[in-house]
């Protein structure tokens, strides 16, 4: 038989005939032990993404798409607020509650029993945190939620920022979100309405030409590298999730901008940042 040809076969090699040695570390590489990587990836049959028939998403008639709610918004869709294990398989607390509703197909094979129902609280998602007990629930739609206090079905939490911090830290073991990514999201959640579209109150439904790029606008006049980094950081993982075939030269140009323009920020060459971000945002 062949020998190993690269250090991906090395380990395979090693696991499948010496079992005890694959802690082993013959190079850095090789250091992790296999159970370990394997639990970054999801397993077979899992389904986290809605493609098809996505719930519209609806916002209360007198909504202000202000920076805190786009902010919010933009939040809301990345897996960076939920921590490394959520990056690894990207999910965002838009995979669960999509557009602010229910995602009815979610499915990852060992924590759902059917689509549409997960268990937040098992060890998968952090080994401190396990409640020990097998038990998925209905993920439930945040239409309205503003008027839906106390929050959570296992622990309950009398206000939204509370039982946000409880989500993305303790259920999802993220970092811990600063005041202003917890106001973000509030904001964000609060403006979601109920699907009233044939009642008087007509909620507002998401524009199609919906970007991010005017959250730069402030940080870059108050010279504020620190928000612009963690902000192109954030909407070039929007895009780079949204990518399709069709959209591909022009949002690879825009996130080549944003890189350029982040690297000038962080050299604090301002007016080259600004004037990248004339190129993507011309004045009106
Ligand atoms: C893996 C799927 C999943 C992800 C990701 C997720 N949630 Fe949830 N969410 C649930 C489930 C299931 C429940 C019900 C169980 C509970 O209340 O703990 C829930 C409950 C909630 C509730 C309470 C609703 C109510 O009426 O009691 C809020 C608010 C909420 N989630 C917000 C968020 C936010 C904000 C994020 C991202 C930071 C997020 N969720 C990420 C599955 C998810």
């Amino acid at each position: 038989m062949a020998g190993p040809r690269n250090r991906k076969q090395a380990r395979l090699f090693l696991s499948r005939f010496f079992p005890g040695l694959v802690s082993v570390c013959i190079s850095t590489q090789l250091c992790q032990p296999v159970t370990a990587v394997a639990e970054n990836w999801l397993p077979p049959g899992s389904s986290t993404e809605m493609i098809a028939n996505k719930p519209a998403e609806l916002f209360r008639p007198s909504t202000r798409f202000d920076d805190q709610l786009l902010y919010g918004r933009l939040l809301f869709r990345s897996p960076q607020i939920l921590g490394g294990k959520a990056v690894r398989i990207g999910l965002s607390c838009n995979s669960c509650h999509t557009n602010g509703h229910v995602n009815s197909g979610f499915y990852i094979q060992g924590l759902s029993d059917r689509p549409g129902r997960v268990d937040v609280t098992h060890r998968f998602w952090q080994a401190g945190f396990d409640d020990g007990v097998d038990n998925p629930i209905d993920i439930p739609s945040l239409r309205g939620v503003s008027n839906t206090a106390p929050y959570g079905a296992v622990n309950i939490f009398p206000d939204l920022p509370a039982f946000t911090r409880h989500v993305i830290s303790d259920e999802f073991a993220g970092p811990p979100p600063s005041q202003e990514q917890v106001e973000g999201l509030i904001a964000y959640m609060n403006a979601l309405d109920f699907s009233n579209l044939q009642g008087e109150r007509k909620p507002v439904q998401t524009r199609k030409d919906m970007t991010y790029l005017p959250l730069l606008e402030a940080p870059l006049a108050n010279r504020d590298t620190k928000k612009i980094d963690e902000l192109v950081d954030l909407i070039r993982a929007d895009y780079g999730q949204r990518v399709s075939r069709k959209s591909e030269a022009t949002t690879i140009q825009i996130v080549r901008i944003l890189k350029e323009l982040q690297k000038k920020a962080a050299a604090n060459d301002f007016a080259a940042a600004l004037h990248l971000y004339r190129e993507l945002v011309p004045v009106q």
